[in-house]
């Protein structure tokens, strides 16, 4: 059993549309069994909202599917919960780093793909689209990644 934990700043948009999106690759594969999903904030100003709906409307376009979510901060006790915890751009991992400690399970999430780079946050730029896409990219490559040990 692999634990993942996607985080963002708020657990509003990036982090929740990541963890449907993992569920969904895990389920298509039908590797259920072997992956628990979920996601985290850094920040605790969204604590129990709901997806920001142009983050819904995103997995609805593309048919992901979605239960209902209310947004948490990350908790010390996530590093002994998790076997990876990732994170979606590098301040992320600076504030994680901040409130949980140091540790080899810090990814960015888009370190697993050919181009390396921050998945810009949404709320900033309200390119959604934009942030779909590479968080699907990066879960794919993940998930590749975790499937070929
Ligand atoms: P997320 O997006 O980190 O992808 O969930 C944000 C949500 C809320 C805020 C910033 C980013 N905010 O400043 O409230």
């Amino acid at each position: 059993m692999t634990r993942i934990l996607f985080f963002c700043l708020g657990n509003i948009c990036r982090s929740p549309m990541a963890e449907f999106i993992m569920k969904e690759l895990v389920a298509a594969r039908g590797l259920q069994d072997r992956f628990l999903i979920a996601s985290a904030g850094t920040s605790d100003e969204e604590e129990g909202n709901p997806l920001y709906p142009p983050a819904r409307r995103q997995l609805d376009l593309h048919g992901v599917p979605h239960t209902p979510h209310a947004a948490r901060q990350m908790q010390p006790d996530d590093l002994r919960s998790f076997d990876l915890l990732v994170g979606m751009e590098t301040q992320n991992l600076t504030n994680a780093r901040r409130l949980l400690g140091d540790s080899p399970k810090y990814l960015r999430l888009l370190d697993e793909t050919d181009n390396p780079h921050d998945v810009a946050d949404p709320w900033y730029t309200g390119d959604f689209d934009t942030a779909y896409r590479d968080i699907r990219e990066g879960c794919e490559a993940l998930l590749a990644r975790l499937c070929s040990r």
